[in-house]
């Protein structure tokens, strides 16, 4: 399979076919090209927000009772390559429960739902470039077609620009887990800075009624330090 692609930063993105981790073969082509983007492909459906409506970035209570594991609050601030906030980027979060289950019917993982976890959300971010997300830490899990190794906690993001082909989706660490260390889907990237800023940085815990975990991360949308893509 031949794919053509823009410009790509090797040293921040994944090497591609991970080993110890087969699907990947799947998801990767064998042969890359680039080449520059067209000027219809820069200039797509503008309102990108008209066809994909935001929903609450409230994932830890969406039933009647919120959802079990360790409440966090996430702040993600989304720039571009010279540090300016980006608004008005639509970003899609997902991840699994605080027993390492998604919410999906591919989700094989002998472990318990939580019918007050909704799993997933859309947010714009404001002016800033801040978006502010309520949920529970995820759990690790371990990979079902992969032999013996876990994931660590960890949450998907997409990001869109104001274009469709204005995308980035990767995937925000938390600090201090053992199991990133390990994890392939992280260390398949090769520069140690690019692995450090898919770490998020923990805040002092929210003040108020929530005891919550505060979680602080950046995505860098494009440029040298551009976060690495992790799908
Ligand atoms: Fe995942």
């Amino acid at each position: 399979m031949t794919i053509i692609i823009g410009r790509r930063e090797a040293g921040t993105q994944s090497a591609g076919v991970v080993e110890g981790y087969p699907a990947t073969a799947q998801r990767w082509p064998s042969r890359l090209q680039r080449r520059p983007l067209t000027a219809s492909e820069l200039s797509g459906p503008q309102a990108v927000l008209k066809r994909l409506p935001p929903v609450r970035g409230d994932l830890a209570g969406y039933g009647a009772k919120r959802a079990l594991g360790q409440l966090m609050h996430l702040q993600v601030r989304i720039v571009d390559e010279d540090g300016a906030p980006v608004p008005g980027a639509v970003v899609e979060i997902w991840h699994c429960n605080a027993a390492g289950k998604y919410i999906h019917a591919n989700d094989t993982h002998d472990a318990p739902a939580d019918p007050n976890f909704y799993g997933a959300a859309r947010v714009v971010t404001d002016a800033d470039g801040t978006i502010l997300l309520r949920s529970i830490k995820p759990a690790a899990y371990p990979v079902p077609d992969s032999g013996h190794w876990w994931r660590p906690p960890h949450v998907h993001l997409s990001v869109w620009g104001r274009v469709w082909l204005s995308r980035l989706v990767t995937q925000m660490f938390f600090p201090g887990e053992p199991l990133n260390e390990s994890d392939r889907i992280l260390q398949a990237v090769p520069d140690a800075e690019a692995r450090a800023r898919s770490i998020a940085r923990l805040r002092p815990p929210a003040q108020g009624p929530e005891d919550a975990l505060v979680f602080e991360h950046e995505i860098v949308v494009r440029g040298r330090s551009v976060s690495p893509a992790m799908p």
